[in-house]
C-alpha cells in the first residue's frame, strides 16, 4: 500500500514539473498568514508533512524562520524544492518517509502544517497512524495547520480518493485537546482550469495546565 503510493507520488514529480501539478500555487499565502498568526518566533520548528515540491519553504527561509523539516514520501519532489533553494536548502532538514510510518523525535515541533496530504488518508487506520505521529511529534502546545479539500470540492485529487472536510470534521478527527483558533475558505484553480475549494484550518493543542 505504502509503495503505491509512493510509485504514485514519484510518476507525478517525474513526468509533470512543479508547476503544472494541480495544487501549485506560486506563494501558499494562506499557510503563511496562519503560520504567521501562531505568533511562534523564527526560531520555531516547523514541519511541512507532504511539502513536496511547494514554495512554502522558499517563503519561510525568506522570513527567517531557521528550523524548518520538509517530509515527503516522494524523493523526485524533494529534489525539486531542494534544486530550486540552492545552497539555502542546506538550512533545511529533509526526510523522505511515510507520515504514517515514520520515525520522529517527540515533542519536538511547535508547528505542524499539511496542505492537501491528510485528505489522501480515506482509510480509518491511516488517520489514526498520521495522528498518532503528529501528536508525538507536536509539542504540548504546538499548533497544528491543515489545508484539505472541503466538500464542495472534486471527490479526487492528482486521480487519487480523497476525503472532504469542514472546520467540525477536522476538529473531530484531532480530537478535543486541539482548539481551533481559526479557519479560510479557498478556491483553488488548478493549472488546467478546475476548481477546487480547501478549508484550511489552523488549531492549537490545549497544554494539561490549560
Ligand atoms: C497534493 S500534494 C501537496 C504538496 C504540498 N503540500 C503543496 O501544497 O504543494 C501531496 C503531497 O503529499 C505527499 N504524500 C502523499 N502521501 C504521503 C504520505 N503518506 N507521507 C508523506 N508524504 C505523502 C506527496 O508526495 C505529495 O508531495
Amino acid at each position: 500500500m505504502v509503495m503505491k503510493s509512493k510509485s504514485h507520488w514519484e510518476n507525478v514529480y517525474s513526468t509533470k514539473s512543479a508547476e503544472h501539478v494541480g495544487w501549485y500555487k506560486p506563494y501558499l499565502h494562506t499557510s503563511l498568514a496562519m503560520i504567521a498568526n501562531t505568533a511562534v518566533g523564527t526560531n520555531a520548528r516547523i514541519i511541512d508533512v507532504g511539502g513536496g515540491a511547494s514554495t512554502l519553504v522558499d517563503d519561510l527561509l525568506g522570513q527567517g524562520y531557521e528550523q524548518i523539516t520538509i517530509l515527503d514520501l516522494s524523493s523526485a519532489a524533494l529534489s525539486v524544492a531542494r534544486s530550486r533553494l540552492g545552497a539555502a536548502a542546506a538550512k533545511v532538514k529533509w526526510i523522505e518517509d511515510d507520515i504514517r510510518a515514520v520515525q520522529l523525535p517527540p515533542a519536538h515541533y511547535d508547528i505542524w502544517h499539511d496542505r492537501a496530504v491528510f485528505h489522501f488518508l480515506t482509510k480509518a487506520d491511516d488517520r489514526q497512524q498520521y495522528i498518532e505521529n503528529m501528536q508525538r511529534s507536536l509539542k504540548g502546545d504546538g499548533h497544528v495547520i491543515i489545508a484539505a479539500f472541503s466538500p464542495e470540492a472534486p471527490p479526487k485529487c492528482s486521480g487519487l480518493d480523497v476525503q472532504r472536510y469542514t472546520p467540525e470534521l477536522l476538529q473531530n478527527e484531532l480530537g478535543e485537546n486541539f482548539a481551533l483558533q481559526e479557519h479560510k475558505s479557498e478556491l483553488h484553480l488548478t493549472p488546467g482550469g478546475v476548481e477546487q475549494m480547501y478549508v484550511y484550518c489552523r488549531f492549537r493543542r490545549q497544554s494539561d495546565t490549560d
